[in-house]
C-alpha cells in the first residue's frame, strides 16, 4: 500500500496538504488533511479500483444530504482520489471494544446503528430492489453526536440481511471475540432494526455464519474459533 506522502509530493494540486491523521485501511490510502486551509479526507484508491471509486462517489452524492454520510466534494479520476468532509469522532470499532465503554452505552449504540441501517435501506430502496451498503463492519462507522457511515465502495444491489448479518459478524469477531455481551448486543441490534422496517430479515443465522466463515481468509490465525461459532450459530441460532 502506498503512503499518502507520495501523492502529496507528486501531485501539484495536493502539494500543500498537511497530513493530520492517517487511517487504518485494508487496501486504499486514507488520511485526514488540511488542504487549502480546509479539513478534508483524502481517499486515494489503489490502482484498478476505479469502479469502486465511482460507486462510492455516486453513493455519497445520493445519500449524504439525507443520511449521516460524508459529503463528497470531488472525484479526481486523474489521480484516483476522492475528497470528502472529515467526520470528527471515534471509530465505532474502538468504542465498542474498549473495556471502559459500559454495556448500557454499547446497547445505546446498537439502537443508533440499527436506525442508521433502517434509514439507509429505506432511502436507497427502489420499487423492485434493495441497495445495501456492503462491507458492513464496525470500522466503517464513526461515533460523533450520532452515528456516521463511511466507505461505500462496495455498495450494491442486495438483501438488507446481508448488511445486518455483516454487522453482527463484525461485532462478534472483533476482540474481545464472541463474549456473551457481544451476543446480547447483536440481539439488540437485530431487534431494533426489525422493529423499524417494514420488510423481513430472512435466513439471518445462515447469513451470519457465512459472514464469519468469510473472515477466515483475512484472519487464518483464528480459523478454528470462527468455524466453531459459525457452526453453533447455524445449528442453534444467534438469538438464543
Ligand atoms: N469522512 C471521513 N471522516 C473521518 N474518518 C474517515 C472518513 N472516511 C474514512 N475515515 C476513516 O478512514 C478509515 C479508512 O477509510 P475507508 O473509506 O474505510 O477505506 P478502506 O476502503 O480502505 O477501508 C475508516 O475506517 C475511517 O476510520
Ligand atoms: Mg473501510
Amino acid at each position: 500500500m502506498k503512503d499518502m506522502e507520495e501523492l502529496i509530493k507528486n501531485v501539484e494540486k495536493y502539494k500543500n496538504a498537511l497530513i493530520q491523521q492517517k487511517f487504518k485501511s485494508k487496501k486504499n490510502t486514507v488520511a485526514y488533511v488540511i488542504l487549502d486551509g480546509k479539513p478534508r479526507i483524502l481517499k486515494w484508491f489503489a490502482p484498478g479500483f476505479t469502479r469502486q471509486m465511482d460507486v462510492e462517489y455516486s453513493t455519497l452524492k445520493k445519500g449524504s444530504s439525507a443520511l449521516n454520510m460524508p459529503i463528497s466534494y470531488e472525484k479526481d479520476s486523474d489521480n484516483n482520489v476522492l475528497l470528502m468532509n472529515y467526520i470528527m469522532g471515534e471509530n465505532l470499532c474502538d468504542v465498542l471494544n474498549d473495556e471502559k465503554t459500559v454495556f448500557s452505552e454499547n446497547q445505546r449504540i446498537m439502537v443508533l446503528l440499527a436506525g442508521w441501517f433502517a434509514r439507509f435501506h429505506r432511502s436507497f430502496k427502489t420499487a423492485d430492489q434493495f441497495h445495501i451498503r456492503g462491507d458492513s463492519v464496525l470500522r466503517n462507522f464513526i461515533l460523533a453526536d450520532c452515528i456516521w457511515g463511511v466507505d461505500f465502495e462496495e455498495a450494491r444491489v442486495g438483501k438488507p440481511v446481508e448488511d445486518i448479518a455483516g454487522m453482527c459478524s463484525s461485532i462478534l469477531s472483533t476482540d474481545p471475540m464472541f463474549t456473551s455481551e457481544k451476543f446480547q448486543l447483536c440481539k439488540t441490534f437485530i431487534i431494533s432494526y426489525a422493529k423499524s422496517v417494514e420488510w423481513n430479515l430472512e435466513n439471518m443465522n445462515e447469513e451470519v455464519a457465512y459472514a464469519l466463515l468469510e473472515k477466515i481468509q483475512w484472519r487464518p490465525e483464528v480459523e478454528e474459533t470462527l468455524r466453531n461459532h459459525a457452526h453453533k450459530i447455524r445449528k442453534h441460532g444467534l438469538l438464543r
